[in-house]
């Protein structure tokens, strides 16, 4: 039987462009959770359409990039440079990116916002139309059209208008707030209707699509059902879908030689010590900050640790254009100068921070070696294969992929991961991991001590439990049940007119 004609949509393509001249683009990939999550996914005949970063004024450079793009199976919509600035850089990162992670704006920022608001609310919808507008030119029928994200919420609305037969599904890759957060939006009422037009609309957790169905009851008056949403006898199907990692794809980089020589590269710059490593984008909604100040305790109250153990962390730079962003560089750039100042010596400082991305095989090594063991520490050499951790303290996170990659690159060696109990994550690997309240840092300052000084049957046994939900609860899977469920919808809503 032919595959499943999927149109994926996504604010951002899984390659971000780059100019070499007039008509001459390389192309490089896009780092996040959404684009790694729907790389793994292959059993169907998948298009993607999406924005390559870039802003492409003329047409020669227009048509290049659209040929370099089709190699990969992209199709770009492009944004000029005044959209993006109201659409990406305003609305949906500096309005909805932190109202849907619980986080309040500072006070200066916050007025300033309030009046700029209908203008970029006006260029949101105008970019989602652009978006409808490339989907429609590469329709056919049968497609499913799945939409992505909080940049995209008016599209559902934007293609049904242009044909009502058009499977569409939503799915939102954050987490969706208490009724009572999304209720401040200006724009609240017309947000959740756009979405509505959907056929299914799915989230990370049971939890968000509670949320969200409150407030299209709330907020809207509509009836909420076991199913979805009701009004006037039209259904929206609202469900869970908790996303996961191409398991078999790290596991897989582990034995290729390119990442074994990273790892003997690692473990000789690293011997002697426990590593403990983050990688987050660097966004305020992974408590960077609060994951710095909390090692600074444990190196407080732990002076034996503080020549054994370093912590590399890796904040690949993000939405760099947004003063936030800009605040949070430096502000983490100053605390881990401190702390390096206070704790290091001559020769080695307690903190690796890199304002970088790293590539996969890179990404594959750091997470197996801080495992492994590369280490030997004097004070516990009766235990073999001692612990070190990887640390992941999001304030709001909707699922969080980097905690699954670690624990699919654990390997023999069963590392440990610290994780914050408000990322989408501690529900499926909550019973394997050290949670955390990443505000509380006292609290995360002795779950690094238990991390570091967990027994190999502990270990073992945590990671068992997380391993067994990684590579169980894959990608692929999660795109298929999505997919099925959303053609599945669309027939049942057919036998009830
Ligand atoms: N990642 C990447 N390049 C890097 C570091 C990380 O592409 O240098 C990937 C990482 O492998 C993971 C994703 O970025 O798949 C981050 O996803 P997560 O869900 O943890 O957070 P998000 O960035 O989506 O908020
Ligand atoms: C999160 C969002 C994605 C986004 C990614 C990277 O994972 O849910 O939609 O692509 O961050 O952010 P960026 O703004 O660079 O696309």
């Amino acid at each position: 039987p032919s595959r499943q004609r999927l149109l994926v949509v996504a604010n951002r393509l899984p390659v971000s462009a780059i100019r070499r001249g007039e008509d001459s683009w390389s192309l490089e990939m896009s780092a996040g959770g959404l684009v790694s999550a729907l790389l793994g996914v292959k059993e169907f005949e998948a298009r993607w359409i999406g924005w390559a970063g870039v802003n492409v004024p003329d047409e020669i450079g227009q048509k290049a990039l659209t040929r370099a793009l089709a190699d990969k199976r992209c199709i770009p919509v492009f944004l000029d440079e005044e959209i993006v600035h109201q659409y990406y850089n305003g609305y949906c990162n500096n309005i909805l990116w932190p109202l849907f992670h619980y986080l309040g704006l500072p006070q200066e920022d916050r007025l300033a916002t309030t009046r700029s608001f209908q203008s970029q609310f006006a260029a949101y919808k105008k970019a989602n139309q652009m978006f409808a507008d490339v989907v429609n030119e590469h329709y056919e029928e049968g497609d499913v059209v799945w939409c992505h994200d909080y940049h995209l919420m008016f599209l559902p609305k934007c293609l049904k208008d242009y044909d009502s037969k058009m499977k569409v599904g939503w799915f939102l890759h954050t987490p969706f707030p208490s009724s009572e957060i999304h209720r401040t939006l200006p724009s609240r009422s017309e947000l959740l209707r756009a979405v509505l037009a959907a056929d299914l609309v799915g989230f990370h957790t049971y939890d968000y699509a509670r949320h969200f169905v409150s407030a299209c009851t709330r907020i809207l008056g509509l009836e909420g059902t076991p199913e979805g949403v009701e009004d006037q006898g039209r259904l929206t199907r609202v469900a869970a879908f908790p996303i996961g990692i191409d398991s078999d794809r790290f596991i897989r980089g582990l034995e290729v030689p390119r990442v074994q020589d990273h790892i003997k590269e690692l473990k000789e710059r690293f011997a002697g010590r426990k590593v403990m490593l983050g990688v987050d984008r660097l966004d305020m909604i992974k408590g960077i900050p609060q994951k710095l100040l909390a090692f600074e305790k444990f190196l407080e109250e732990n002076p034996t640790w503080r020549e054994k153990v370093v912590l590399l962390q890796i904040a690949v730079p993000t939405r760099t254009d947004v003063p936030e962003y800009q605040k949070l560089t430096s502000q983490v750039h100053e605390i881990v100068g401190r702390i390096n100042g206070r704790f290091g010596s001559l020769i080695a400082v307690p903190i690796h921070h890199l304002d970088r991305s790293l590539d996969f095989h890179a990404l594959c090594a750091l997470y197996a070696v801080t495992a492994s063991d590369i280490s030997f520490c004097p004070l516990f050499f009766f235990v073999s294969n001692l612990s070190r951790c990887s640390i992941v303290t999001s304030l709001r996170d909707g699922m969080n992929l980097v905690s699954y990659e670690f624990v699919a690159c654990q390997d023999a060696k069963r590392g440990v991961l610290i994780l914050s109990e408000f990322a989408g994550a501690a529900q499926s690997l909550g019973a394997g991991a050290i949670l955390v309240n990443p505000w509380n840092i006292t609290e995360v300052a002795n779950s690094i001590a238990q991390a570091l000084n967990m027994d190999s049957e502990e270990r073992e046994k945590r990671h068992k439990h997380n391993f067994s939900h990684v590579t169980a609860h894959t990608a692929q899977e999660w795109a298929e049940t999505f997919v099925s469920e959303l053609n599945d919808t669309v027939v049942a809503a057919q036998l009830r007119t």
